[in-house]
C-alpha cells in the first residue's frame, strides 16, 4: 500500500495543485464579474439620478434635493448618495453616511475636477452608533454636476459590496471542496489502478523472478502475471522478463553442466564450452558462415501486409544456428523470403534470432533467372541428383552453370566485403551450392582460413565424372583449407575423384590434396543436433505421452493407439513412398493393426518450382491417398499426410507422442531427423527405423536398421518397432542418446573449427615441403 501511495502521491500533488489553481481562477472571475455588475447597475442610476439633480441646482439647494437623495438611497445594496458643491460640501446626502462622507471623497473631486465620470472600489473605517469600530466595503461612482454649462460640484453613489465579498467567499469554499473531492477521487482511484494493474502482476512477476534466483522456479516459462497484450510496454517487460529469465536458466544449467562435467571428467561438449574454446582458438576473429540457405525467412502475408518469420525445412539450419549463437559471427546466406528485403539494414544485415539477436545476418539478393540457373538448375536438377543415388537422372545445362559460376562469385565477393578489415578470417562455406565459392575467396585472401563442408554424400568417381563441369568443380573446392563430408566413404570417393579428374598429388596416407602447392585436408565431421543438457522441466516430467498422442489425433480427426512419425522435405531421396509401401505390407501382413496403427508423415513441400519435385510431391499425395482408400475404416486411416512447413515445436511434439519414426532416405549425407528424434526422447522411449544410406546409420546402430527399398524388410522392422518390450527400447533408446549426446553439434563445430584454426597458412603457398599434421 505504501509503495502504491508513494507511486501516486506525484500524481496527488499534481492534482490538488492543478484544482486549486482552478478554484483560485473561478473565485477571481466571480469576483470581476459581481464588480463590473455592480459597476454597470451604479453607472445607469447615477447617469439618472445626474438628470434628476441638476435642474434642481439651478436654484438655490432647497428639500427637494434632499427628498430626491434619499428616494433614491432606497435601493438594493444602495448604501446612500450625495451631491456635492463646487467646494466638496455635501448640499444633500442620504443621513446613514452623513458622518462619513459629509465631504466629498477624492474621488468625487477629481470626477468634479476632470469633469468625467469616475469610480472606484474603496474601504471605509467608521465606528457604529455602539462605538464599534467596522469596515465600510463600498463601490464609490463620482458623476460631475453643471450648472449653466459650469462645474457646480459632483454626484457620488455609495453601493455596499460586502455582499460581494460574502459571494467570493461561498464560492472560494464550494471551489475548494470541490477540488479537494476531485483530488480525493482521482487518488482513489489511481491507487486502484496502480495497485490492480501495476502492483499485483508487478508484485508476482517479482515473486518469481525471486524463486528463479533461488532456484526454485522450473524451467525458462514466461512471468506470471504480467497483462500481455494490453499496451506495448507491458510486452516488452514480458518478453524482456522472459529473455531474462531464459537466459538465467540457461546460463544455471550451463554452469550445473560445466561442474558436472569437471567433476565427473566426461568431456561432453556444450554451447558454453564451444564458447570459450572458440574465443581461445580464434582471439576475438569472428567467424563467418555461409550458405545458400538462410536461418530465418522473412515472409509477407497478403492478407494482413504483416511479416513473419519461418525457419525453414533444412538440416544444414538446423544444424548450424547452435553454434553461430554460440559464437555471434556472421552468417551470409540467400534472401528469398518476399519480406527479406524489407527488414535489412542499408548494408543487407540484421541481427537475429528475432526474439533473442545474437548474431548478424547478411543477405546476398538474386533475381529469379539467377535463382532458376543456380538454385533449380545447377544445384538441384544438378548436383543433388547426381550426389545422391536415388535413381533421377542429373540435368547439367549450360545455362545454368554460368548462372552457378556468377553466383559463386557474388556471394564469394559479398563473404569478402565483409571480411573486410578482419586479420586471417575464418570461413565456413556451406554445401554443393558453393564449390566453386572457397578457390574465389582463398585467391583474394590468402591468410584467410577457408572449409567447406559438403552436407550430401560424395558420389564415386564414376558417377560425379558424368558432370561436364567436374574439374572445374573440384579444382573450386581444393581452393578450401579444409573440406568436411560426414563420413569416411564420401571422404574417400571425393579423393578417388580428385585422381580422377585433376592433376594433384592425392596424400591418402594423411587425406590431404596437394595441388599447385596448396594443400586441402579431406577429413569426415559427423554432423549432429543440439542435445537438450539441462535437466528436464517440471512440464517435460509430468508430460505424458499417451495424453499427448490422443491429443494429437483428437487435433488430425482420427483414432489410433498408436503413432508412427515421418518428418521429411518432400525429395524423391527421403525413401517417402517406399515408407508408405512398407506400411502397406505392414497392415497386410499383420492386419490387427488396423485400427490401431497410423503413420503421421509431415511433408514440408520442397524446391517446387522444379517439375521433378512438384510430380513427387503429387506422387506422394496419390500413394497416401491410394493406401488409405485400401485400408480407411472409420475414424481410423493408415497414413496422415501434413503438407505444411511445421515448426520444430510442433515436431517435437509429434516425436514425443510417436511409438516409432521413420526414416527411410534412399541416400543421405547424415539426416538429422534421426538425431532429432533420438534427442528429443527424455523419457528414453520409442523405437527408431533408419536407412542403411543414411549417413547417421553409422552412429545410431542401435535403430533398426532397414534397405528402404526392401519393403518386406520396412514391414517387418514396424512390426518389430511396434511390439518392441519396452525394455529393450529403453535400452536401445539410451545407447543412441548417449551417442548423439557425446557427438552433438558442439563437437562436431569444434572439431571443425579447431582443425581448420592449427593448419598453418603459409600466403605465398609453399605448402609441398609441409608435413602432416
Ligand atoms: C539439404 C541441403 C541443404 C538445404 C536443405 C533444404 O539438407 O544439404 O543445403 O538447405 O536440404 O533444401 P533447400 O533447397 O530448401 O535449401
Amino acid at each position: 500500500m505504501r509503495t502504491a501511495l508513494k507511486m501516486v502521491l506525484p500524481l496527488i500533488v499534481s492534482v490538488a495543485v492543478v484544482s486549486g489553481l482552478f478554484a483560485w481562477y473561478q473565485v477571481r472571475t466571480e469576483k470581476r464579474n459581481l464588480r463590473s455588475d455592480l459597476a454597470r447597475r451604479a453607472e445607469i442610476l447615477g447617469e439618472a439620478l445626474q438628470e434628476s439633480v441638476e435642474p434642481l441646482l439651478e436654484r438655490a439647494p432647497d428639500k427637494n434635493l434632499q427628498r430626491l437623495v434619499e428616494r433614491f438611497g432606497e435601493r438594493e445594496h444602495l448604501k446612500g448618495v450625495a451631491v456635492y458643491d463646487a467646494t466638496g460640501k455635501a448640499l444633500a446626502i442620504t443621513p446613514g453616511i452623513a458622518k462619513e462622507f459629509v465631504n466629498w471623497p477624492d474621488v468625487a473631486k477629481n470626477a468634479a475636477g476632470k469633469d468625467k465620470e469616475l469610480d472606484e472600489f474603496a474601504r471605509e473605517k467608521r465606528t457604529d452608533p455602539a462605538g464599534n469600530e467596522e469596515v465600510l466595503a463600498l463601490h464609490i461612482l463620482a458623476c460631475p454636476l453643471h450648472r449653466n454649462n459650469e462645474s457646480a460640484g459632483a454626484l457620488a453613489l455609495f453601493h455596499d459590496t460586502s455582499y460581494i465579498d460574502i459571494q467570493v467567499q461561498h464560492t472560494l469554499r464550494d471551489s475548494l471542496l470541490n477540488a479537494l473531492v476531485q483530488t480525493l477521487l482521482i487518488a482513489g482511484l489511481a491507487l486502484i489502478l496502480v495497485r490492480w494493474t501495476f502492483m499485483q502482476p508487478l508484485k508476482r512477476t517479482a515473486h518469481w523472478l525471486r524463486t528463479m534466483r533461488t532456484g526454485s522456479a522450473n524451467g525458462a516459462k514466461a512471468p506470471p502475471g504480467l497483462p500481455q497484450g494490453q499496451g506495448e510496454i507491458f510486452d516488452q517487460l514480458h518478453q524482456e522478463v522472459t529473455h531474462l529469465a531464459r537466459d538465467l536458466n540457461t546460463a544455471r544449467a550451463t554452469a550445473e553442466e560445466e561442474a558436472r562435467l569437471r567433476e565427473t571428467g566426461a568431456s561432453l561438449w556444450t554451447a558454453e564450452r564451444l564458447r570459450v574454446s572458440l574465443q581461445n582458438k580464434l582471439h576475438e576473429t569472428p567467424l563467418f558462415v555461409l550458405s545458400n540457405r538462410e536461418p530465418y525467412m522473412h515472409v509477407l502475408n497478403e492478407k494482413d501486409r504483416s511479416i513473419s518469420v519461418i525457419v525453414p525445412a533444412s538440416g544444414l539450419v538446423t544444424a548450424l544456428e547452435p553454434v553461430l549463437l554460440a559464437c555471434n559471427g556472421t552468417w551470409v546466406a540467400g534472401g528469398p523470403g518476399s519480406a527479406d528485403r524489407e527488414v535489412v539494414d542499408a548494408n543487407d544485415r540484421l541481427r537475429v534470432p528475432p526474439d533473442h539477436p545474437s548474431y548478424t545476418l547478411r543477405r546476398v539478393w538474386t533475381t529469379d533467372e539467377e535463382d532458376k540457373g543456380f538454385y533449380e538448375g545447377f544445384s538441384n536438377e544438378g548436383l543433388w541428383p547426381l550426389c545422391h543415388i536415388a535413381h533421377t537422372r542429373p540435368m547439367f545445362r549450360p545455362e545454368d552453370w554460368l548462372h552457378y559460376q556468377r553466383i559463386n562469385r557474388r556471394f564469394a565477393d559479398v563473404v569478402l566485403q565483409e571480411m573486410e578489415g578482419t586479420k586471417s578470417p575464418i570461413l565456413l562455406a556451406q554445401d554443393y551450392h558453393f564449390a566453386l565459392l572457397p578457390r574465389m575467396v582463398k585467391e583474394a585472401r590468402p591468410d584467410a582460413r577457408v572449409a567447406i563442408f559438403w552436407h550430401i554424400p560424395w558420389p564415386n568417381p564414376e558417377v560425379f565424372g558424368i558432370c561436364p563441369w567436374q574439374r572445374e568443380l573440384v579444382d573450386g573446392l581444393l581452393g578450401a583449407d579444409l573440406i568436411g563430408f560426414h563420413i569416411q566413404t564420401h571422404c574417400n570417393n571425393f579423393l578417388e575423384t580428385v585422381d580422377h579428374a585433376l592433376e594433384a598429388l592425392t596424400e591418402w596416407d594423411r587425406f590431404a590434396v596437394n595441388r599447385r602447392g596448396h594443400v586441402t585436408r579431406v577429413r569426415p565431421y559427423p554432423i549432429s543436433v543440439e542435445f537438450p543438457e539441462y535437466p528436464p522441466t517440471e512440464e517435460e516430467e509430468t508430460r505424458n505421452a499417451g495424453a499427448e498422442r490422443a491429443e494429437i489425433c483428437e487435433e488430425l480427426g482420427i483414432e489410433a493407439s498408436l503413432l508412427g512419425v515421418g518428418v521429411d522435405r518432400v525429395d524423391y531421396t527421403k525413401g517417402i513412398l517406399e515408407r508408405f509401401r512398407g506400411i502397406e505390407r505392414f497392415l497386410e501382413q499383420y492386419p490387427a493393426f488396423q485400427r490401431r496403427f497410423s503413420l503421421v508423415q509431415i511433408g514440408a513441400p520442397s524446391r517446387t518450382d522444379i517439375e521433378r519435385y512438384k510430380n513427387f510431391l503429387d506422387e506422394v499425395t496419390a500413394e497416401a491417398e491410394r493406401i488409405n482408400a485400401k485400408f480407411h475404416a472409420g475414424r481410423w486411416k493408415p497414413i496422415v499426410l501434413l503438407k505444411r512447413h511445421h515448426s520444430h515445436e510442433e515436431i517435437a511434439r509429434y516425436y514425443r507422442a510417436a511409438s516409432v519414426c521413420f526414416v527411410t532416405s534412399l541416400h543421405d549425407g547424415m539426416n538429422l531427423v534421426a538425431k532429432e528424434f533420438v534427442a528429443s526422447r527424455v523419457d528414453e522411449r520409442g523405437v527408431l527405423i533408419l536407412s542403411t544410406f543414411a549417413g547417421a546409420a553409422l552412429e545410431l546402430s542401435d535403430a533398426l536398421l532397414v534397405n528402404p527399398y526392401d519393403i518386406c524388410q520396412l514391414s517387418e522392422a514396424t512390426h518389430s518397432a511396434l511390439e518392441m518390450p519396452e525394455a529393450e527400447q529403453a535400452k536401445r533408446m539410451h545407447w543412441m542418446r548417449r551417442a548423439v549426446r557425446e557427438h552433438n553439434i558442439y563437437r562436431w563445430a569444434a572439431n571443425l573449427i579447431s582443425d581448420l584454426t592449427e593448419i598453418r597458412i603459409e600466403t605465398n603457398e609453399r605448402s609441398e615441403a609441409r608435413q602432416p599434421r
